[in-house]
């Protein structure tokens, strides 16, 4: 199943379902968190469940995943990554996303964590090209990519327009090799 988690070690990942709903509204709260992010910071756990109930329609139908990710034996959700989309009709390549909460930055989470899915993408669901959109000074985002191989493609300037205004959106990318 395409919802089949990877193994971390120190932490669980468990596709997101409406159960994490007060714990996904809690992450995406934050100002910070959703800086270079698509969303205006949640307000109400229905914003929450729209976004969980989007990632089971994605994964129902083999078009993406999202995996909530705590620390082993801990109950909070303290961020989540996945695939916002798997293309495998006309194409072999899978977008993937991620973020975490603010007080988890800075300590080796998702370096952690994106290697198994990565792996996930090239080894066994037989993808040969994963991307990355990144909001341009989104620094962070961008470097945590560089350190997992990825590199920088290109810029759609102004590919986004939301929160009022518009987005250039770097274009990341690793090749299977
Ligand atoms: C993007 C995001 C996940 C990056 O988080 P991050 O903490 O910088 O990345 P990592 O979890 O890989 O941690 C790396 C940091 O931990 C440090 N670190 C500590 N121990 C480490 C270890 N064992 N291995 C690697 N890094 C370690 C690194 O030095 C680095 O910190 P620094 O940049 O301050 O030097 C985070 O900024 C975020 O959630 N942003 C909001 C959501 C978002 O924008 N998502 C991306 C959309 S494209």
């Amino acid at each position: 199943m395409i919802t089949d988690p990877p193994r971390v070690e120190g932490f669980e990942l468990r596709a997101l379902s409406e159960a994490d709903a007060p714990d996904l509204l809690a992450l995406f709260s934050d100002p910070e968190v959703c800086a270079f992010m698509d969303i205006e910071p949640l307000l109400a756990e229905a914003e929450a469940l729209d976004i969980i109930d989007w990632a089971e329609a994605q994964a129902a139908q083999g078009l993406g995943v999202r995996w909530g990710v705590r620390r082993a034996g801990e109950g909070r959700l303290i961020g989540t990554v996945g695939y916002n989309r798997i293309e495998r009709g006309r194409g072999r390549w899978g977008e993937i996303a991620y973020d975490l909460a603010r007080d988890q930055w800075g300590r080796g989470v998702m370096s952690a964590i994106l290697p198994a899915v990565i792996a996930r993408g090239f080894e066994d669901w037989g993808l040969i090209r994963l991307e990355a959109m990144v909001t341009e000074g989104n620094e962070r985002s961008c470097a945590l990519l560089r350190r997992m191989g990825f590199r920088q493609e290109g810029v759609l300037a102004r590919r986004g327009f939301w929160k009022g205004q518009a987005w250039d959106q770097l274009v990341f990318a690793r090749l299977a090799d």
